[in-house]
């Protein structure tokens, strides 16, 4: 079997300073496969976007290790943030091919590559656009088009829809759906929203706060997608979370619920 494109072991972040430091996570493992959707959810300060940054080399693990594989422009991680963070005086087109413009990029720049990838997000149309001539959810689209044309092997997604309205959100989470499945995107998503997190995951890892750890994950075959199966899912998923969040110790897992350790096929 192929190595898996990213694995954290023994991951543990400590932030502030001498003497006053508090530990954000600690003693993390995870591991993600090829195609796969891994959702890391969880309350707010419970350390997702720094587990987020650290993958992205952003920052720095104090114990342990990440290994991420190169994609093959030799790129292993592009990161998308909840805001766009698109160059004003650049169009869609210009912004998009802003990420093959630097160093280990380069290579990937080739013929038809941009206009490729603006096709295939649906954006051709917005190529000459400006920022401020788009709406919150075209911009978020260019972001990522921004992100994929790279060809990183793993895209980190930090509550990428958590700035927009409720049915921009809900169509963009169906969009990323159809183009994780086929660009067969290998995607970890960071979000709160448990509803997010069982529309998109393939796993789900729920994180609990202070300090931060991966206290259960499910797996969301496509038998758990059945109507009554994901109402049950989606119940015990909130139950466990309203757990976490308020500082208990989650209740014990039901039979379905799967060890994190162990990358797994992606299904839907
Ligand atoms: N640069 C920093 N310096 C000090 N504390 C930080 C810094 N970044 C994050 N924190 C703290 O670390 C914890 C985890 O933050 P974060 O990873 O942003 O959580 P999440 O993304 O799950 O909301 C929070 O308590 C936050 O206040
Ligand atoms: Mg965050």
């Amino acid at each position: 079997m192929a190595a898996s494109p990213l694995r954290v072991a023994n991951g543990t972040r400590r932030l502030g300073a001498r003497g006053h430091q508090f530990t954000v996570f600690e003693d993390l493992d995870l591991e993600v496969a090829d195609g796969e959707v891994f959702v890391l959810l969880g309350p707010s300060g419970c350390g997702k976007s720094t587990l987020l940054r650290v993958i992205a080399r952003l920052d720095q693990l104090d114990e342990g290790t990440v290994e991420v594989a190169p994609g093959p422009g030799g790129r292993d991680v592009g990161i998308v943030f909840q805001q766009p963070l698109l160059l004003p005086w650049l169009n869609v087109h210009d912004n998009v091919a802003l990420g093959l413009s630097y160093g280990a990029n380069k290579s990937a720049n080739e013929d038809g590559l941009i206009e490729r990838t603006l096709a295939e997000f649906g954006l051709s149309e917005l190529a000459g656009a400006y920022p401020s001539e788009l709406s919150g959810g075209q911009a978020q689209r260019v972001s990522l088009a921004r992100t994929v044309v790279t060809r990183p092997r793993v895209i980190l997604l930090d509550e990428p829809f958590g700035a927009l309205d409720p049915l921009t959100r809900r169509s963009l989470q169906q969009w990323l759906l159809g183009i994780q499945q086929s660009l067969g995107l290998t995607v970890v998503m960071v979000t709160h929203d448990v509803e997010e997190a069982l529309l998109l995951g393939n796993r789900v890892a729920l994180m609990s706060p202070s300090p931060g750890r991966i206290v259960r994950t499910w797996e969301i075959s496509s038998e758990k997608r059945e109507p009554r199966q994901l109402a049950e899912l989606r119940e015990e998923v909130l139950r466990t979370y309203g757990e976490v969040a308020s500082g208990r110790a989650p209740s014990a897992p039901e039979a379905g619920a799967s060890p994190l350790r162990g990358a797994v096929s992606p299904t839907r």
